[in-house]
């Protein structure tokens, strides 16, 4: 399927704007959306050398300023739309402001179903075939202590998605969902992780971008990134569950205090 238009949320930083580039390469004409209006800006200038670029600026966590989006979905019913924005809160949940572990689930969840569900309805009332490509994580596998939000929120997007994908194929509309496992983007920091971690185990921007890429081509309905997150999700049968979360905490809780050490807790939140 050769796709014309595609909505990218997230689009202004990290995986969303690699992303973006490699659709303009094809290209599919662009709606971008996040909140840095500046990013967004900049972004389209160089991809407009290839497609034509709208910009929607808006706080997905807050409802009403996802109406911009759903009107354009429902006039513009892009053919590829890709819920990518979203972020996430290190270390014990109730550390955090409790709305702020709430908008977790308003960018990650709330928004990215409204987009879903009404990008599905514009492609049938347009007759038009089409994918939507949830930008998911690895983390939705696990009960993942330190990340639990975050972790239930993913897990939303891949049970949602892959079901979601079963009643639409037979109209011709795919819904999948990417899981990445730790990528080089502001994404950690951003969610309070130290910016000094060791980058050769991380993957880049571009390299997650291509594989999301290749997905939208193959269909593919689930796809976790590269063997090694794949190894993790089997090892949860065949490890034991209090080990297995008691091993992610420490991974995230090491993390996460370090940042806190040197910087505050209000620094998360601000
Ligand atoms: N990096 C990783 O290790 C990793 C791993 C697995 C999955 N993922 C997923 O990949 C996706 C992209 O993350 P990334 O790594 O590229 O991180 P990133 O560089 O921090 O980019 C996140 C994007 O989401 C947008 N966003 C965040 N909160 C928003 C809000 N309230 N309203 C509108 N837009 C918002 C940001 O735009 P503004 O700043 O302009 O608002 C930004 O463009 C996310 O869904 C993330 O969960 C990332």
């Amino acid at each position: 399927m050769t796709h014309s238009l595609a909505l990218v949320t997230g689009a202004s930083s990290g995986i969303g704007r690699a992303l973006c580039f490699i659709l303009a390469e094809k290209g599919i004409n662009l709606i971008i959306s996040g909140r840095n209006l500046n990013e967004l800006e900049e972004t389209a200038q160089v991809l407009r050398r290839n497609v034509a670029v709208q910009i929607v600026q808006a706080d997905l966590a807050i409802p009403h300023e996802r109406k911009t989006l759903i009107e354009l979905i429902r006039l513009r019913a892009p053919d590829l739309v890709i819920n990518n924005a979203g972020f996430a809160l290190y270390n014990d949940a109730i550390l955090h402001e409790t709305e702020k572990q709430m908008q977790i689930l308003e960018v990650n969840g709330m928004a990215l179903l409204q987009i879903t569900l009404e990008a599905a309805k514009a492609m049938k009332a347009h007759k038009m075939r089409g994918v939507i490509m949830n930008i998911s994580s690895v983390a939705g596998f696990f009960i993942f202590p330190c990340f639990s939000v975050y972790a239930a929120s993913k897990s939303f997007v891949n049970e949602l998605s892959q079901s979601l994908d079963y009643e639409l194929a037979p109209e011709g509309i795919r819904v999948l969902a990417a899981c990445p496992g730790m990528v080089d983007t502001n994404f950690r920091v951003r969610s309070g992780g130290t910016s000094n971690i060791k980058k050769e185990g991380l993957m880049t921007a571009q390299y997650a971008a291509e594989q999301i890429w290749n997905q939208i081509n193959q269909k593919k309905r689930l796809n976790i990134f590269n063997w090694k997150y794949r190894l993790a999700v089997l090892a949860r049968h065949f490890i034991p569950q209090f080990l297995y979360s008691k091993i992610l905490k420490k991974i995230l809780k090491k993390d996460a205090n370090d940042f806190i050490y040197r910087h505050g807790f209000r620094a998360l939140d601000s």
